[in-house]
């Protein structure tokens, strides 16, 4: 079993280039099912969530070709069964998408109730509800979700909640449903004004992607097209965070930089230098500089983001003075942090609130990657920390960066993925 070793204490410096964002990729990729012809997608990253979501579609009969460095070729008309295979569905959140794209073209999905990072209960209700409000039923056995209508009609969707994940497969539905459907109380990230411009450009009919309503009148048929995926904000950040913790100097390349304004608002706020340019952030830290204890509350978009919260959390451990960081999105977003305990950080969790006593520095440990985000925050505290960090379960980390040892070794930072035998798997073979 491979693990993340690092050795710490030194500042990140240099150049590091963003991947495609996986949360716009897992969305579009299952997408393509709604295209009539072939379709290429640039910009893909190379991580495991989007290994699964191209393992769905060839299992159910797509024809799937990486046409070289993050470049993907899809044709989904080989697609007879509107089925998404199990296990392959129930390792990751975004399958719930095939509920959508298949729904929008068969008028029928059976798709295994959806998995994905450990955040506490993650239903899909909403999701349901609004393929109710365009006229499709469900119904749920041996845990696989089955949707299904004779057409989908336009409707009015309102969110009760806002709902990345709902707000995606609404508009799958909608794009493919006979007139005008109203999404209310829509999110507003970025993957989602990527998605509607992936689908836009195919020729669907789309408006206000990026606000609170979002209105999508159906069209019946969308043209093959060649598209780029925007970079990753969530990755972006990550970087961001990274070379701050190490008191380094980073260009953080090919992103879009508005989408990052709340992450650099907070990072300012903590006493790090950010300069923004036109598709690159500037990130710096002076070696005697002092982190500034900071409040965090995470919000949906253009709030501060979930996906960012322990990465931050994580810098505001070296801080001086205590740091609140209240994350209200998810049930359980804070199981990181009796990881980041073993490495010296005094952090109290009081439900969604996580108090942070600022402890100046952290030592190496082994730790765990407890989900996704969370790895990202174990990489940032081992890179910050004096000695040595080995980070175990390393595939929570590898389903949302693209090469992330190779990336944070060009910045100088000493980390590499290593094997370790499998110590009950040694003891029951003698
Ligand atoms: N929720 C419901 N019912 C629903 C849908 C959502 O109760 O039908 C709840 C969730 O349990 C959660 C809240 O509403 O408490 C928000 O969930 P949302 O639907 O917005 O999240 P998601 O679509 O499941 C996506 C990202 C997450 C990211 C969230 C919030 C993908 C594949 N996942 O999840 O990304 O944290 O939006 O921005 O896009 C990650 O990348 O590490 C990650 C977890």
């Amino acid at each position: 079993m491979d693990k993340y070793v690092i050795e710490g204490g030194k500042p990140l410096k240099g150049e590091v280039v963003i991947s495609g964002a996986k949360n716009a990729a897992v969305a579009i990729v299952a997408a393509t099912i709604l295209c009539d012809e072939p379709c290429v997608l640039e910009n893909v990253p190379e991580i495991s969530d989007i290994s699964i979501c191209l393992k769905i579609l060839r299992e159910m009969g797509a024809t799937v070709q990486i046409k070289g460095k993050n470049t993907v070729f899809f044709d989904t008309s080989g697609i007879i069964n509107p089925v998404v295979p199990y296990d392959l569905a129930r390792s990751m959140r975004a399958s719930s998408y095939f509920l959508g794209t298949l729904l929008g073209r068969f008028h029928e999905a059976y798709v295994p109730m959806p998995g994905g990072c450990d955040l506490g209960d993650r239903p899909i209700d909403q999701h349901l509800k609004a393929f109710k409000s365009l006229g499709a039923s469900d119904d749920m056995h041996a845990g696989i979700v089955h949707v299904q209508c004779e057409e989908l009609y336009g409707g009015q969707v309102y969110f009760d909640f806002i709902t990345v994940g709902a707000t995606i497969n609404a508009i799958f539905a909608g794009v493919k449903a006979k007139g005008l459907t109203v999404i209310e109380n829509a999110a507003k990230e970025p993957h989602i004004v990527d998605l509607a411009n992936f689908l836009n450009s195919m020729g669907a009919d789309i408006r206000g992607a990026g606000t609170d309503v979002i209105k999508i009148r159906g069209v019946s048929r969308l043209k093959g097209i060649t598209y780029a995926i925007i970079p990753d904000q969530i990755e972006a950040g990550t970087y961001m965070v990274m070379a701050a913790a190490t008191k380094g100097d980073v260009l953080v390349k090919n992103v879009i930089p508005k989408h990052l304004e709340s992450i650099t608002a907070k990072l300012r706020k903590i006493g790090v230098t950010v300069e923004e340019f036109d598709e690159s952030v500037r990130v710096c830290v002076k070696p005697d500089a002092q982190f500034i204890k900071t409040s965090v509350k995470t919000m949906p978009h253009p709030g501060f983001p979930t996906d960012m919260q322990p990465q931050l959390s994580t810098l505001l451990t070296l801080a001086d003075g205590t740091s609140i960081v209240t994350d209200d999105i998810f049930e359980n977003r804070f199981r990181y942090v009796a990881e980041l305990r073993r490495m010296g950080a005094d952090i109290s969790v009081d439900g969604k609130v996580a108090i942070i006593q600022g402890v100046g520095k952290l030592t190496g440990a082994p730790v765990r990657a407890t989900d996704l985000r969370a790895g990202a925050a174990m990489v940032i505290a081992g890179l910050a920390a004096e000695g040595e960090t080995v980070i175990d379960d390393i595939f929570h980390i590898e389903r949302g960066y693209e090469n992330i040892d190779s990336k944070v070794r060009a910045l100088g930072g000493n980390m590499i993925r290593k094997y370790f035998p499998d110590i009950n798997a040694q003891a029951i073979t003698g």
